[in-house]
């Protein structure tokens, strides 16, 4: 087993109203003044952000509002965050949606703690060396990033989407009610659920052979998404199907499933997210989505290097019964296809709604390495031509 460290320090509070402590917990944490964000106005229509707010309100907390977080969030929106926030004196960040308003919060959170553009941030120029506290409550389960150390922005002048990962962003808390997500639209928890699975198969995935009891908690958490998403599709109102799968998102990108596993720099694999963030950066499609097209393409790609590893994912997540690893690392991956066919998500490109050109899938590539730059992966490390062999295989 590698040596490993496992940081979970978000404060979580789970079930039925815990929305109503947002307050409480912004001043636990320290917070006088809030900014409290959110997206496109789901919160408004169920009458979620006035809860919060009142919330705020009765615990004595100022607030300031600004919604308008689009999927994908945008730069352009956390730098007017981050003006909002010095010009009001904002000492708090509040997410209240999806993983792109939390996300959207956390890059307010770091900008304001810095001196230069926030993008230099995500471009790697520079490393953050502090943020400000963030806190959430979370209305689709998906991204996990309630509890990960990690926010993903886009850039809408150059179609690049970047990610910064530090402990420092960990949200303080997270406020995590299942009822808050059956209004959620049938594709958005689709897709949730894909990107769910696919945070702990990205670690899963990572190239040991046996990790346990780590191999085992991925596993039951895979299976348990698998059985809960066409409950939820079904019932868009089972407490107990949408339950099971906000705690498997929080649980799938908390750190849990990479312990003591190895990686190319990073604990995990992370290529399929790594090429999805390039399809998600120039043609705006939805993350889980995005990560259900790319997979069975880079499953076949890499399955050669590790069919242990996949024949033991296909045995043990898929129900496949056969004895030669090959053959059942293949049966799982169809298998697993077949089971996103089976809640409406695409499994190739077109299917996504992209027709691409042989000079984009050269761009996807290309931005992909970081302009021939870097190597993603660790199952099997790919370099910018096997990039682009996986999407043309996508494709
Ligand atoms: O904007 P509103 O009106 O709220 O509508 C949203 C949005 O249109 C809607 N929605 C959210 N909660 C709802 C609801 N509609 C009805 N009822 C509710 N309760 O859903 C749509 C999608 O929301 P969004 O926040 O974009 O989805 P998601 O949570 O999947 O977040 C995706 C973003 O997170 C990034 C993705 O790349 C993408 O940008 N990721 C963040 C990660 C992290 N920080 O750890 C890890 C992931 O791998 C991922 O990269
Ligand atoms: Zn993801």
């Amino acid at each position: 087993m590698n040596n490993f460290k496992y940081y979970t320090p978000t404060h979580v509070e789970f079930g039925r109203g815990v929305e109503e402590k947002a307050g409480e917990l912004v001043k636990k944490f320290g917070g006088k003044k809030a900014l409290v964000h959110f997206g496109g106005g789901s919160v408004k229509r169920s009458g979620l952000l006035d809860r919060v707010l009142a919330s705020l309100d009765a615990a004595g907390v100022a607030h300031v509002e600004l919604g308008g977080v689009v999927p994908n969030p945008r730069v352009s929106k956390v730098r007017e965050g981050i003006e909002l926030c010095r010009r009001e004196g904002v000492d708090f960040l509040l997410a209240v949606g999806g993983g792109s308003v939390i996300d959207s919060c956390k890059a307010i959170a770091y900008g304001l703690a810095y001196d230069g553009d926030v993008w230099e941030l995500y471009e790697h120029k520079a490393a953050p060396q502090a943020c400000y506290p963030v806190g959430c409550v979370l209305t689709l389960a998906a991204t996990g990033s309630e509890m990960s150390d990690s926010s993903v922005i886009s850039n809408e002048e150059n179609g690049k989407k970047r990610g910064v990962n530090s402990d420092l962003c960990r949200c303080r808390f997270a406020l995590l009610n299942p009822e808050l997500t059956f209004t959620v639209p049938p594709y958005q928890t689709a897709a949730g659920c894909a990107d769910i699975i696919s945070h702990t198969m990205e670690r899963y995935f990572s190239g040991e052979e046996v990790t346990e009891p780590t191999d085992s908690i991925a596993e039951g958490l895979i299976r348990s998404v698998i059985e809960m998403a066409p409950r939820a599709l079904k019932n868009p109102e089972d407490y107990e199907a949408r339950a099971a799968i906000m705690w498997a998102g929080s649980l799938s990108h908390n750190g849990l499933t990479g312990c003591a596993r190895g990686g190319h720099g990073r604990v995990g694999d992370w290529a399929c997210h790594q090429l999805e963030h390039e399809l998600s950066g120039m043609f705006d499609v939805t993350h889980g989505a995005g990560l259900a097209a790319i997979w069975e393409a880079w499953s076949t790609y890499v399955m050669g290097s590790a069919p242990k590893r996949f024949a033991r994912f296909a045995r043990n997540v898929m129900g496949v019964v056969e004895a030669d690893d090959e053959k059942a690392a293949l049966a799982g991956i169809a298998k697993y296809k077949e089971f996103l066919h089976s809640i409406g998500m695409p499994t190739n490109l077109r299917e996504l709604g992209l027709e691409l050109t042989d000079e984009q899938l050269d761009k996807l590539a290309y931005n992909c390495s970081f302009e021939g730059t870097r190597d993603i992966g660790s199952i099997r490390v790919l370099q910018q031509a096997d990039m682009r062999e996986i999407y043309r295989l996508a494709r």
